[in-house]
């Protein structure tokens, strides 16, 4: 039998803008997808026991189901002669936006290895996982499987002209309270970054200045992180979330949400994630803060996961 796990991310900065080379900021968070793989005489059987928003499991079947032929494959297993019964588990609840898919094909892609005695290093592992990402995500970046894979604090950048991506850890003085909160809609990642292609083709001179203005906004937002300056940590989030409402990837929901946060003293705000639905994270240093917003949010009857990043 073996054994897998892959943490959960918020994307602090510059989701969608990081598919186009733009730098983005993401934390992995203290809540991981586990998995566990074991070979067995009957096919591929999957056994999703995430605690989930209701319809994710069901709604991703197909893409999940696609994700493992895909890691099969870049693992160099012949898919009609390998018979595995996988399990998937974890505090991480699937949720829209908290890179559930990543985490769940890095858990997926050690148990694989675990199983079968391969001695892959992390790079490898997130390798595989970013062919797994391509089955949800259609062109996806690599950030959320690069959170998935090393955990911490990263600065990621894509390169555009297929040479290695950037991948540097980043330090915060302590971990920082934040809340993660769901809007209940389950969003198709892969149909929200093909939105943005399609209306950055349509007026690609607006989407310039758009990414002029996010590239800028991540080097802010990195000096800020290293400095500790979490009010202007939380002021570059809602700039973010502007510029992210620009490009239309965001909702009613998600702007509600984004507001309910900051009138109750969050430092900021932002979706987080694909949009269209999913997840928001919102920047609540301290426990009585963190408190304070979630349990506003949770009397709305949303759900909402608090959680650290810097961890
Ligand atoms: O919705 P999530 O958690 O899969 O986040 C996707 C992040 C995007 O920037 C929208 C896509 C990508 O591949 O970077």
């Amino acid at each position: 039998m073996g054994r897998g796990s892959g943490f959960g991310k918020a994307i602090l900065f510059n989701e969608h803008f990081v598919v186009y080379g733009i730098p983005g900021i993401v934390s992995a968070i203290d809540s991981t997808a586990s998995a566990v793989a074991r070979r067995t005489g009957e096919g591929i059987r999957i056994k999703d026991e995430r605690k989930g928003a209701t319809g994710y499991t069901q709604k991703k079947m197909i893409q999940q189901k696609d994700s493992i032929s895909r890691m099969l494959k870049a693992m160099s297993f012949d898919q009609e002669e390998v018979s595995l019964e996988i399990w998937l588990g974890g505090n991480l609840p699937g949720f829209s936006g908290i890179g559930a898919s990543a985490a769940s094909s890095v858990a997926i892609a050690r148990a694989i290895a675990d199983e079968f005695n391969l001695d892959l290093p992390d790079e490898k592992i997130n390798d595989i996982a970013y062919e797994a990402e391509k089955a949800y995500a259609g062109t996806p970046s690599g950030i959320d499987n690069t959170a998935a894979t090393y955990g911490g604090l990263i600065w990621f950048k894509k390169s555009v002209i297929g040479r290695s991506n950037t991948i540097k850890k980043l330090s915060l003085r302590k971990p920082v309270e934040i809340i993660i909160g769901n809007t209940g809609i389950v969003a198709d990642t892969k149909a929200m970054v093909e939105g943005v292609a399609a209306r950055r083709k349509k007026d690609p001179g607006k989407y310039d200045q758009l990414f002029k203005q996010a590239e800028d906004l991540a080097f802010k937002a990195r000096n800020n992180l290293n400095d500790f300056n979490l009010r202007k940590v939380g002021e570059l989030m809602n700039r973010n979330h502007h510029l992210l409402q620009e490009i239309e990837v965001s909702c009613e929901e998600l702007d509600y949400l984004v507001n309910l946060s900051r009138e109750q003293g969050a430092y900021g705000a932002k979706l987080t994630g694909g949009g269209g639905g999913g997840c928001m994270v919102a920047l609540t240093p301290g426990k009585a803060l963190q408190e304070k917003v979630a349990t506003t949010m949770e009397n709305e009857g949303f759900q909402v996961l608090k959680t650290k990043i810097g961890i």
